[in-house]
């Protein structure tokens, strides 16, 4: 089995922290390794391989520099000229793989969240492999808690064939409008697809080409014109700028019928905003997060983040507040979804 971590994504909700040239996945934001270190460390593991890397050319240095400081090697690149999302990613990959007579079992892994039960990660891992085997396309769960509209909810049935944890997916629904995610969570039947997968690289690869044979027929081109040199592959540019842009979970795992869920009760959860941010870290007795050189008086239920210079805040609740260097947001916290469109405006007036 081997772990394939996607980390060209630019995480563009927790700007301007996060930017295009130092992604969040590169950066410190829990605990004392960045978020693509400890996701490296999670899946070094008994009885797993070690990963196989997706990511944007340019961060080539900055994945090798990450990956010496704790000791850990990939055996694989993929290297993107620019991003085309995930299917295409994962699609590279299982190509790179299946032309060097590898069919094995892929665990595709974001490069960005936190996961607090390691063991019991890796116990729902093993616990769906058979299947993932057999040709199922597995999903794992977390039981959906809020109604975040960044996640993709799935319904289930029970199915006698798949062993007893796990279930057949009958509904994936990615990032539902909030009325939506909220009738679902309100229902308490649907899970928030975690963003980790696993099942076989030529059934990726059969299902991404009955749904995607665009994406298909142009992943393959850029694969026969890419480059190869040791254990790196870099892909060709001009064949793949050719490539829609879509995410595994549109382009495959909504659609397919043979997808099958492995629940997930492991502390999970995505650092995808400010918002998921401040939940994952301690807060003060008035629900304020401080980081930095911040002094807040009568601030509750606050976020804020100083990098250059002291913030003060006063009478406010709510309030995401972020200062770097160049730039600084202010944001209410219930907003926080809407900061990639904030951050699309700014690269269309530049
Ligand atoms: N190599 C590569 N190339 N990686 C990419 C690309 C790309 O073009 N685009 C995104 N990624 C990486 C990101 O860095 C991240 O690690 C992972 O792929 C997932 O991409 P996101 O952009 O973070 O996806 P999302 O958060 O909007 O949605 C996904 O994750 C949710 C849970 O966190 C979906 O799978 C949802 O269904 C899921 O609920
Ligand atoms: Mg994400």
């Amino acid at each position: 089995m081997i772990p394939v971590i996607l980390s060209g994504g630019s995480g563009s909700r927790l700007w301007p922290l996060s930017r295009k040239q130092h992604p969040k996945q590169f950066l410190k934001l829990v605990g004392n390794h960045s978020l693509f270190q400890q996701t490296v460390m999670r899946l070094t593991a008994q009885g797993l391989q070690t990963p196989i890397v997706v990511c944007n050319q340019e961060h080539r240095f900055m994945i090798n520099e990450q990956l010496n400081a704790i000791g850990a090697e990939a055996q694989g690149l993929v290297l993107e000229p620019f991003g085309r999302n995930t299917a295409p990613a994962v699609a590279m990959v299982a190509l790179k793989l299946l032309a060097e007579g590898r069919d094995e079992l892929l665990l595709v892994s974001p490069a960005d969240h936190v996961i607090n039960d390691e063991a019991g990660l890796l116990q729902a891992v093993q616990n769906a492999a058979a299947s993932a085997e057999a040709g199922e396309m597995v999903l794992f769960g977390v039981p959906a808690q809020q109604p975040e509209t960044g996640f993709g909810y799935i319904q289930c049935t029970p199915d006698a064939r798949l062993g007893t944890s796990m279930q057949r997916v009958s509904r994936f629904i990615e990032k539902p409008a909030l009325e939506v995610a909220q009738a679902f969570v309100d229902s308490g039947d649907y899970y928030w697809n975690s963003g980790m997968f696993l099942f076989l690289a030529s059934r990726y690869l059969e299902e991404l080409r009955s749904f995607e044979p665009d994406i298909y027929e142009t992943c393959v081109l850029a694969f026969e014109s890419s480059e190869h040199a040791g254990n790196t592959l870099t892909i060709a540019p001009a064949a793949f700028a050719c490539c829609p842009d879509n995410s595994i979970d549109y382009a495959v795992m909504e659609r397919t019928s043979q997808a099958s869920l492995m629940p997930l009760e492991a502390g999970w959860n995505d650092v995808g905003s400010w918002s998921s941010l401040w939940d994952v870290q301690p807060k003060n007795e008035e629900g304020n997060v401080l980081q930095g050189d911040v002094v807040v008086d009568d601030a509750q239920n606050c976020l804020v983040h100083a990098n250059s210079k002291l913030v003060t805040l006063l009478g406010v609740e709510d309030l995401v507040v972020v200062e770097t260097k160049d730039a600084v947001m202010v944001a209410h916290k219930d907003r926080m979804q809407d900061v990639k469109h904030l951050v699309q405006r700014l690269d269309q007036d530049q």
